[in-house]
């Protein structure tokens, strides 16, 4: 296998806010290859918001406070470059969608980026409608944005990211807003997009049930550390992480339960269905 490049480095990643006593980030060391679809999950309070805005250059651009350590895109370090110049490379949907809202329809939000970075408007054009597409939103085109869900909200947010084709997308529980059947198919919609066009995606989330199954890594932050990362079905294993209040898919959560009952230590759970029953299968003969 070709090893993958390294996209973004994040080396001892230390950050106080300003009256801050304690690190919301302690020591935070990872490594995004191109193309990776990874979840960062964590409880409230984590450091889930803080780590997402270090990797769209926020800290330290537009946020004080005390920062160590280093992130780079592409061995360039983020402090190096305008805040402009990362947000067409590194898109980002903020946890709430209203923060990043900056017009009246959803059209012109849409168009908001573009219009800024100098796009012509036939190519502006172009991109509202694969935008409105990729994400469904097509009939909500010409809607003021004050009339619409949260959940449309969160789905307009990340049409206007879209819009601008970054190589990276990072989100902050962009689906917080949506329904389980909601989230399904937004994580299966990001799904498509790493899938089809090779778009790097770093998704923070608190709950991830449905989330998991589609995630090449996830890693766990707790109390500002990375705690725990690898593959999905490795990192659940782990009876500290649903401990934790992270949700997990509960295929997953009957996995723990019966290796509890058959004192039997997992190195992997299942995230689904067809998992949990290729499971059952294989301790079949084991004594439950
Ligand atoms: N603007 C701020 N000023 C001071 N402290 C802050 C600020 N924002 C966050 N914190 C603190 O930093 C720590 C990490 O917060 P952060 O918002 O990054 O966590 P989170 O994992 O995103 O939580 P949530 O799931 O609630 O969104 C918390 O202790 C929080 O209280
Ligand atoms: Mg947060």
């Amino acid at each position: 296998m070709i090893e993958q490049t390294a996209l973004m480095d994040i080396e001892n990643l230390i950050f106080y806010y300003p009256q801050g006593q304690r690190p919301a980030l302690n020591d935070v060391s990872f490594r995004v290859r191109e193309g990776e679809f990874i979840g960062i999950c964590g409880p409230a309070g984590a450091g889930k918001t803080t780590l997402s805005l270090c990797l769209n250059g926020i800290i330290p651009h537009a946020q004080a406070g005390r920062m160590a350590g280093s992130v780079s895109l592409r061995g360039v370090l983020l402090k190096e470059y305008t805040l402009p110049a990362l947000s067409e490379t590194i898109g980002y949907v903020f946890q709430d969608p209203e923060t990043q809202m900056v017009s009246l329809t959803v059209e012109e939000e849409i168009a908001f980026g573009l219009e800024n970075a100098g796009a012509a408007p036939s190519l502006i054009k172009e991109r509202i409608r694969e935008a409105v597409d990729a994400v469904g939103i097509d009939q909500l085109q010409n809607r003021s944005l004050k009339s619409l869900s949260g959940g449309q909200k969160q789905r307009v947010a990340l049409a206007s990211v879209l819009a601008m084709r970054p190589q990276v997308l990072v989100l902050d529980e962009p689906a917080s807003e949506l329904d389980p059947v909601g989230s399904r198919d937004f994580f299966q919609l990001l799904l498509q997009f790493n899938k089809a066009l090779g778009m790097t995606i770093i998704i923070f989330e608190q709950k991830v049930d449905q989330l998991a199954p589609y995630l090449d890594r996830l890693l766990v932050l707790h109390e500002g550390c990375i705690a725990a990362a690898g593959r999905p079905n490795q990192v659940l294993a782990d009876e500290r992480v649903s401990g934790w209040g992270i949700r997990i898919p509960q295929v997953a959560e009957f996995a723990h339960v019966l290796a509890r009952e058959a004192h039997f230590r997992l190195s992997e759970v299942p995230l689904t269905v067809e998992e949990g029953l290729s499971l059952i299968r294989q301790w079949k003969g084991k004594r439950l």
